[in-house]
């Protein structure tokens, strides 16, 4: 693998490139929408039944999903996960998938967006009042559109993530799947907390065996000397790992999944995160102690180039039907 040549320490941000304006929409949609019981709503009131299990047991699962430049990203790849969620945890959605892809499309043409953050949400319901028989549940599904939503902003990046490596064990694989996107969260907000409290900008938590697993939002990759490592076990398979795997192949770069014990971690010439909410993220700082020169490695850089310049021409991308005609972009 070559990390020397053919980059440069500077990420090439999509914000260099001229925005597209949003779409001018109704000004109660400016903060977003949500999609609830058929109807659209502006996000701010958005409401949910109080006795659901999605918000008394946190039994619930989600896709979020980014929409750049007028396209959603990868949508039958998350639809497809979403599916897969829903399967692990024997939940029956109340509507078809193609009725969950209408209810996507029709969202962000109402909020007017070109670059937004879609949440898809199901929940389990409730079983008649006095029941306890989770059988009896009937699934609920909600979602909602955000503007664009970045777990660093761009000048963050640009000197890369801060980072705590909690001794906080991420909840056991064998409790929870953690293939399932869901809302386990209490050990990553507490972990982070912890980083907050240690002047770092996130957490990572570790397994039963103190391996890495991931971080609220986000997959792990470390650079270690030649090898570039993911975690393989107890995390989400992320849409922006997995893109990052596929642009590694891409570009000739293997990527191993292994364990990734956490001093193996600090000890790594290059660290980066993925995510929907903003790609990949450099890491520079590990409790408190820099990596590798202390700036974005040269093979973060190169993948962050890749990702955003595919994302700007649409890659993967579906088109968001819009309910008018595109305005024509600035040169
Ligand atoms: C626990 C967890 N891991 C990883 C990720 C990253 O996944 P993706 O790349 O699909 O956003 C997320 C996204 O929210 C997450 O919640």
């Amino acid at each position: 693998m070559s990390t020397t040549t053919g980059t440069n320490a500077r990420l090439a941000w999509p914000e260099d490139t001229a925005p597209l304006p949003d779409r001018p929409a109704d000004p109660r949609f400016a903060a977003g929408v949500a999609w609830i019981d058929g109807r659209i709503v502006p996000v701010e009131e958005a409401t949910l039944p109080l006795l659901d299990w999605g918000f008394l047991r946190s039994d619930a699962c989600q896709e979020t999903i980014s929409v750049w430049n007028g396209q959603f990203f990868r949508l039958s790849d998350h639809l497809d996960r979403f599916e897969r969620s829903l399967g692990r945890l024997r939940m029956e959605p109340p509507l078809p998938r193609a009725a969950i892809h209408q209810a996507v499309h029709d969202m962000v043409a109402t909020a007017g967006f070109w670059r937004a953050y879609v949440q898809i949400i199901m929940t389990r319901g409730r079983p008649p009042i006095g029941s306890r028989d989770i059988r009896l549940c009937r699934s609920r599904f909600q979602a909602f559109c955000i503007p664009f939503v970045w777990i660093a902003s761009p000048e963050v990046q640009q000197r890369g993530m801060h980072v705590h490596i909690s001794d906080r064990v991420r909840i056991s694989a064998s409790s929870v799947d953690p293939m399932v996107k869901h809302y386990h969260w209490l050990d990553f907000e507490m972990g982070m907390f912890d980083a907050f409290d240690r002047g770092a900008e996130t957490v990572v938590l570790v397994d039963q065996s103190g391996n890495v697993t991931e971080g609220p939002g986000f997959n792990l990759f470390a650079r270690v000397g030649d090898r570039l490592l993911t975690p393989r076990n107890g995390m989400l398979d992320g849409m922006t790992r997995r893109t990052t795997i596929e642009l590694c192949e891409d570009l000739g770069i293997t990527v191993e999944p292994a364990d990734l014990p956490a001093e193996m971690l600090r000890r790594a010439d290059e660290v980066f995160l993925t995510t929907t909410a903003g790609g990949l993220i450099p890491v520079t700082r590990l409790d408190g102690a820099a990596i590798g020169d202390g700036a974005p490695g040269p093979v973060t850089v190169r993948l962050h180039r890749e990702y955003w310049q595919r994302r700007n021409l649409g890659w993967k991308g579906e088109p968001v039907t819009y309910f008018q005609a595109p305005p024509t972009q600035a040169a």
